[in-house]
């Protein structure tokens, strides 16, 4: 494993491999047991969107390891003025140690990847959200005991989000299941993917996709760079909602997860998200934790 620029990229091993690490970080960092894996190494992270979580936990994450990690925001960059992805991924590997990128198009990551030197990290494009993906697998086990086996679903946007669990959920064995509006399914790669998998299905029908499921998942109407059509898919995306009804066609002890930030009202009610507040924060948690364990594999050597 040279880069995480999609969770198609990554080999079950692979993924389990970085939760098993993920779990020990975890346990190292709770138990004030130093790991400085990463001392003397610095991370750049490009932003072309907002973010919290992903900024925050890579950016502690590091530290954590021993590491620097610079905030390069695309506004103040020369790519953010046209510079070409060549010639940014080949000037900074001149003096990074691996790169974070979270931006629009997956074609920018892979250009990084391809004419850069030094491993590259995705932190979200439209297609894809690898790390949330991590994290999310990484608190089902430690809520569950497991991965394999259970039942995913997940209600909402075919987005990016959606496109990752569906194959970091196949891929460690879960059975998967996606309700969405029939003009919204996930990416055409991650469906040709998945059709392989008997524990695969797309419908548009909220509650049978709920059915018997163990952890019942959600995003946004509306991803950044849609927020534009953000009032058009309210309507579109109106009962594509995690509320009391779907959690009862669920499992009776399904847990929710939401990779945040969440509109309360819209993809998930405020009941549903506070009862499983414990959970949902976890997950928000565990990106510090993947993430690391994700830093330490690429950039450790
Ligand atoms: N879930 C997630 O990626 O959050 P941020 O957009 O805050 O980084
Ligand atoms: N689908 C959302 C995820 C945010 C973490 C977006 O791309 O905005």
């Amino acid at each position: 494993m040279n880069h995480l620029l999609k969770m198609l990229d990554l080999s079950k091993e692979e993924i389990i491999d970085i939760l098993n690490l993920a779990d020990q970080l975890k346990y190292e960092q709770k138990h004030g047991i130093k790991h400085h894996h990463l001392a003397g190494k610095t991370l750049g992270m490009i932003f072309q969107k907002s973010s919290t979580r992903t900024r925050v936990s890579f950016e502690t994450g590091m530290y954590q390891l021993g590491g620097n990690a610079l905030f390069l925001s695309s506004r103040d960059l020369q790519i953010g003025r046209g510079e070409p992805v060549q010639d940014t991924a080949r000037v900074l590997s001149r003096y990074l140690d691996g790169i974070m990128i979270r931006t629009f198009q997956q074609k920018e990551v892979e250009d990084l990847a391809k004419y850069g030197s030094i491993p590259i990290i995705n932190g979200l494009t439209d297609f894809c959200h690898p790390c949330q993906v991590l994290a999310d697998l990484m608190t089902i086990r430690e809520h569950k005991g497991r991965v394999e086996g259970l039942k995913m679903c997940y209600i909402g946007d075919g987005n990016n989000m959606a496109n990752s669990l569906i194959v970091g959920g196949l891929k460690t064995g879960m059975k998967v299941s996606i309700a969405c509006p029939d003009d919204y399914r996930p990416d055409q790669e991650v469906l040709d993917f998945a059709t392989g998998f008997d524990g695969f299905e797309v419908t548009s029908d909220v509650l049978k996709a709920a059915a018997d499921a163990d952890v019942v998942l959600t995003d946004v109407w509306a991803s950044m760079g849609q927020e534009e059509e953000a009032e058009a898919r309210k309507k579109i995306f109106a009962g594509y909602q995690i509320n009391g009804e779907v959690m009862k066609a669920a499992h009776g002890d399904a847990m929710v997860l939401h990779c945040l930030p969440a509109h309360r009202g819209e993809e998930i009610t405020e009941d549903v998200l506070e009862a499983h507040a414990d959970e949902i924060f976890d997950e928000a948690e565990n990106r510090l934790h993947a993430q690391k364990a994700v830093m330490v594999k690429l950039m450790g050597r």
